[in-house]
């Protein structure tokens, strides 16, 4: 099997993360992997913020906590969206057609250079509830989302602490063939 295929096929989500910072050239890698991502009519209509400052992963994650909670969802005080991971990099778009699509690429892309080097991440869809309860302009002042971007996903990076287990099965008879 060659190395991008078992990379694909071994990448799992990863919750539990080691404290340590992963290095700058691991981390300008990983966003250069995410800036040769795909998108449509290679518009790159995309804005990254990379976030390592502890206490703003902190702010972001309590206002999601928050913010589920006040929609009822029952989201224990302690939990943490991006699980303590030293890296966040929050995804934006300026919203013309396919953007999420063009996001989904680049956190594709992001993880499996991640996962590469050893670098565990989870794609992080949780930050959308900074939209549901709060201001707007609070939530894209905290993730520094650009205006006329609207925020896509987020994807949390470190190395793993523990093993990675394997992919879990997949959904059979999802796939048909014309011939
Ligand atoms: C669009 C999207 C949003 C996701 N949001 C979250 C999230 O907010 N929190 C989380 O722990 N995992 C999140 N995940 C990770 C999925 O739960 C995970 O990919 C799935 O359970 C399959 O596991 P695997 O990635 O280990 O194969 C998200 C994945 C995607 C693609």
């Amino acid at each position: 099997m060659n190395k991008t295929v078992e990379t694909i096929l071994s990448r799992r989500s990863v919750r539990n993360f080691s404290a340590k910072m992963i290095s700058d050239q691991e981390l300008d890698t990983i966003i250069q992997c995410g800036l040769y991502a795909p998108s449509a009519k290679n518009r790159q209509n995309w804005h990254f913020t990379v976030i390592t400052n502890k206490e703003r992963i902190d702010e972001i994650s309590d206002l999601a906590v928050a913010n589920m909670n006040k929609l009822g969802l029952n989201v224990s005080d302690e939990a943490h969206i991006f699980y303590h991971a030293p890296v966040v990099i929050v995804i934006s778009s300026k919203i013309e057609g396919y953007s999420e699509v063009n996001a989904g690429c680049v956190v594709e892309n992001m993880s499996l250079a991640a996962h590469s080097m050893g670098i565990g991440s989870c794609i992080i869809g949780q930050t959308r509830y900074l939209y549901h309860q709060s201001n707007k302009a609070d939530a894209n002042r905290l993730m520094r989302i650009p205006e006329n971007f609207e925020h896509d996903i987020a994807i949390c990076f470190g190395y793993p602490d523990g093993d990675i287990d394997e992919a879990k099965p997949r959904k059979p008879n999802v796939v048909e063939y014309i011939r």
